[in-house]
């Protein structure tokens, strides 16, 4: 039997302990001991494309290893009873991923009026236009995504606070026994603490510094912070404090984390500063200097499943791919139309977010690792570029960065 050693393995990250290697044709991980990932890059420089001679020093040292079934395994090493069109090959099953209709989770936006003037809000543009719906409505509509199978609902606005009957919102979805998330500005919190017993998670919007460093207007911080220091433990394990970093915050990251988990005992996050049009571009904050926050990171890239497994609904029932998509082009249907899911199956943009993938998109569709990747939101390549498929260059380093970051983080030896 010949073998082969992959093309397409890229060597990602290396730490004291190994070196992790992936292979996109198979799109597997696997952490490999230094000596080893030096035996394979020998191999590698000897016989390039060429099969390997099965009695070479190295060879042998290899297949000696525990490593050798699994490097096997994940096609890292091959052999000739290896066919490049079988169901191995990760293309042909990311190909083929199920895009039906199955709505697991939906953001919805309970009113779209707020007290703050965030000047990167990326909802601006709909803030104090859209309508809202009576509780009764809302009710009707918790409903509907239960029946369709929903299992999350993310409470967002606009600042949902601000609604009288939000306790009762919380406490009807808690009560259908579907997972509740509040995103806040916080402003309305001490008012509304029961609020807590009914959500599984609340993210407060507070960004690190004063309105001279951030962009989040309006915000009384020291107010916030005294309401979130009176609250109950057993209550505070549901919170996380979540930044927003532009450009110029990124050394005030430190601060913000020490003080959240050890004055306030909240879980702290963050996400990079997501732009709203190609002016934007110069508020993205340096992801190099935000090194060492990778796991506080709460932007994951990945395929989102917008139209398919996530929608966004707006204060009016109107329902859109994603909240960062939340314009008349992107309109779907209503939710309180009758037939809202047929509706939503048969329209042309839930085709179109469908067919939407990291092979579409030029630049990505040739990166070694576009699968880890999956070339990031499409949303924000509409809002910066005008187009659902154009590549994101402005943070294609920062997603490079945060991929690798992220399979920095699994526990190799756990798998
Ligand atoms: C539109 S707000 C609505 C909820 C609430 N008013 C608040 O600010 O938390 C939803 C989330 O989007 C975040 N956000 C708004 N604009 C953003 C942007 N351009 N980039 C990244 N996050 C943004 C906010 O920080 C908040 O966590
Ligand atoms: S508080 Fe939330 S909804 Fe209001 S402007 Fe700021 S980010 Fe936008
Ligand atoms: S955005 Fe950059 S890192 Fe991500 S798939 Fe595209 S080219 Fe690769």
């Amino acid at each position: 039997m010949s073998y082969y050693i992959s093309n397409l393995i890229t060597k990602l990250n290396e730490d004291v302990d190994g070196i992790i290697i992936y292979n996109q044709q198979t799109n597997k991980l696997l952490k490999v001991s230094l000596p080893l990932y030096s035996i394979l890059s020998n191999i590698k420089e000897k016989f390039g494309d060429e099969s390997i001679n099965d009695c070479d020093e190295n060879f042998l040292r290899l297949t000696s290893t525990d490593a050798f079934k699994k490097l096997l395994k994940y096609k890292f090493i091959y052999n000739t009873t290896y066919n490049n069109s079988d169901s191995e090959d990760y293309s042909v099953r990311y190909r083929n991923l199920d895009t039906s209709i199955s709505i697991t989770q939906a953001y919805l936006h309970v009113t779209q009026k707020c007290n703050l003037k965030c000047t990167y809000c990326y909802n601006s543009h709909n803030l104090n236009t859209t309508p809202e719906l009576n509780t009764d409505q809302l009710k009707y509509i918790i409903n509907k995504l239960k029946e369709v199978g929903t299992k999350s609902i993310i409470i967002t606005g606009g600042e949902p606070l601000l609604r009288k009957d939000i306790v009762e919102l919380c406490a009807y979805i808690k009560k259908l026994k579907m997972h509740v998330e509040l995103l806040t500005n916080g402003s309305f919190l001490n008012d509304k603490k029961e609020i807590l017993k009914y959500v599984d998670v609340m993210i407060i919007s507070v960004d690190p510094g004063n309105e001279s460093y951030n962009k989040r207007i309006g915000l009384n911080k020291s107010d916030l912070y005294s309401t979130i220091k009176e609250i109950p433990e057993i209550h505070k394990e549901k919170i996380a404090i979540r930044s927003v970093i532009t450009k110029g915050c990124e050394s005030l990251l430190d601060d913000m984390k020490n003080y959240v988990t050890n004055e306030l005992s909240c879980e702290f996050m963050y996400v990079p500063f997501l732009p709203n049009c190609r002016n934007d571009l110069k508020y993205l904050p340096d992801y190099d200097k935000v090194l060492g926050y990778d796991k506080d990171c709460a932007y994951k890239p990945s395929r989102c499943g917008a139209c398919y497994r996530i929608i966004a609904i707006n204060s009016n029932g109107d329902i859109y791919p994603c909240q960062n998509l939340i314009k008349e082009e992107f309109f779907i249907c209503n939710i309180l139309d009758s037939n809202w899911l047929e509706k939503l199956e048969s329209s042309p943009i839930t085709d179109t977010f469908r067919k939407l993938n990291v092979l579409k998109i030029q630049k990505c569709s040739v990166c070694d690792i576009k699968y880890l990747c999956g070339g990031g939101c499409r949303a924000l390549a509409y809002n910066v570029y005008g187009s659902l498929d154009h590549n994101l260059e402005f943070m294609c380093k920062d997603l490079r960065k945060m991929c690798i970051d992220r399979v920095s983080n699994i526990n190799f030896t756990r798998r």
